[in-house]
């Protein structure tokens, strides 16, 4: 049989085309052979698999820099088998996982573990973070010390997510290590400090007082960490921004040289304090103001904010109801991104003045990530993996999250009216997740 896939008569999508067109594929390789735009004629395909896409919207598939898989120890909410399944039924094929599962990934073995049962399940490509510190405690860095060049493949990201490093000592420490490795400092900004203040303050009701405290929290910590890095000279990656001050803060630093990209949430772009009404949507960072909303966007217009980040946090409903932070995201992901950053508002939603193209959205959920990661992935050109996603961005429908494959079903979307479903998802060339009668 012929390794040779073609996908026909489907409208090509990624962050430099927006075309009618075919794509061949290898999958021996699992590469893209080559992007024939328009009627350009299809170079011999006799022996060829042909996927008619029927006229929808095929775009490289979507990178995730932030996901919560919570195995192991915490697998009623999520494991990798359940995470996995989620996030190529949300069009994802590259996730980076946090490592704030119990016991926190602080080892390579451990990081290791988690990377070869992801591979045996095979559905997405895993790349498990290491704490910054070991077990989050703030003291040691030693677990990054030696770090053969075949691991550091594996493992591209450290992260404290869910914290941040309160010893300015420590997190400069690490930074520097980082940055002789060539790893990624995904930081959760949030000064240590102003959380109980903010957690006491919320317990009492206090909304308004408690996202004041928040809303510094991360400003001053974002700004703390920029300058560290900038010392150590490493990459800093700003998980889920969500201040128009630590905006401004990245804006600069990038004027200024520092190595630094950033990610913004769907909920964030999509959801303010005043659609959802205050303290009642637990996550941290937590649902900001309208202004805020507005300068993520922004942010994400101009280039200042880099990719989408879901921070999928998959929570039991009782954990929820207990204050645990957090929304499951990944299958909503680009349903979200979609109808706030391209359809310009669902009806929940006020309208946006200004658009953005679904190329761009392509750039914030593929290229760019896939970019900050270094890997062949996120657009659609020979040589890059055929990894895939077959999307109706048209597509309206209201989210039910009993049907998540995500074991976490809390969201704040539940209920609401989207635009854009995944239809397909292939990786390396492989079909690795259809939605019943896609393509119908
Ligand atoms: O809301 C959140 N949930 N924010 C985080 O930073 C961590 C995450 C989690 O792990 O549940
Ligand atoms: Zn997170």
């Amino acid at each position: 049989m012929s390794s040779k896939i073609v996908f026909k008569n489907a409208r090509l999508v990624d962050e430099s085309i927006d075309s009618m067109g075919s794509l061949l594929v290898d999958s021996k390789s699992g590469l893209i052979k080559k992007v024939f735009l328009n009627d350009e004629a299809i170079e011999d395909v006799s022996e060829a698999t042909l996927i008619d896409c029927k006229g929808h919207t095929l775009m490289p598939s979507f990178v995730d820099m932030h996901t919560h898989f919570r195995d192991p120890g915490q697998t009623q909410k999520e494991d990798l088998n359940s995470g996995l399944h989620a996030a190529v039924a949300g069009g994802y094929t590259t996730v980076v996982a946090m490592p704030n599962t119990s016991p926190v990934i602080s080892s390579i073995a451990a990081a290791e573990s988690n990377i070869k049962r992801a591979k045996k399940i095979g559905l997405a490509d895993l790349y498990q973070s290491m704490s910054i510190t070991k077990n989050f405690e703030g003291k040691d860095t030693s677990h990054l010390d030696n770090l053969s060049e075949l691991e550091k493949n594996l493992i591209k990201v450290i992260s404290e997510d869910g914290h941040d490093v309160l010893d300015a000592e420590k997190m400069l420490e690490g930074m520097q290590k980082a940055a002789v490795k060539g790893l990624v400092v995904a930081c959760h900004c949030e000064d240590p400090k102003l959380v109980p203040l903010a957690r006491k303050a919320r317990n009492s009701c206090d909304y308004v007082k408690a996202e004041i405290l928040l809303h510094k929290a991360e400003d001053t910590f974002t700004e703390r960490n920029l300058q560290l890095a900038k010392k150590a000279g490493c990459h800093i990656h700003i998980c889920h921004i969500s201040t128009k001050q630590s905006i401004e803060s990245v804006r600069c630093a990038k004027e200024n040289g520092i190595h630094v990209t950033s990610e913004a949430t769907p909920h964030h772009l999509g959801l303010s304090y005043e659609m959802q009404g205050i303290g009642h949507q637990l996550v941290n960072p937590p649902l900001r103001n309208e202004k805020d909303r507005l300068a993520v966007i922004a942010g994400l217009k101009n280039g200042t904010i880099d990719c989408i980040g879901t921070d999928h946090a998959p929570h039991t409903l009782q954990d929820k109801q207990n204050g645990a932070c957090g929304f499951t995201g990944i299958e909503l992901s680009f349903a979200v991104c979609n109808t706030t950053l391209v359809y310009g508002g669902a009806d929940w939603q006020p309208k946006l003045k200004d658009v953005i193209s679904l190329s761009n959205l392509s750039k914030l959920m593929s290229a760019n990530p896939a970019r900050i990661l270094g890997i062949k992935k996120g657009q659609l050109k020979e040589g890059y993996y055929a990894d895939l996603v077959l999307v109706d961005p048209e597509k309206e429908f209201k989210v039910n999250s009993a049907n998540f494959k995500s074991k976490g079903t809390y969201t704040p979307f539940n209920k609401r009216k989207l635009y854009g479903k995944v239809l397909e998802t292939w990786k390396a060339g492989i079909r690795v997740f259809a939605e019943k009668k896609c393509l119908g």
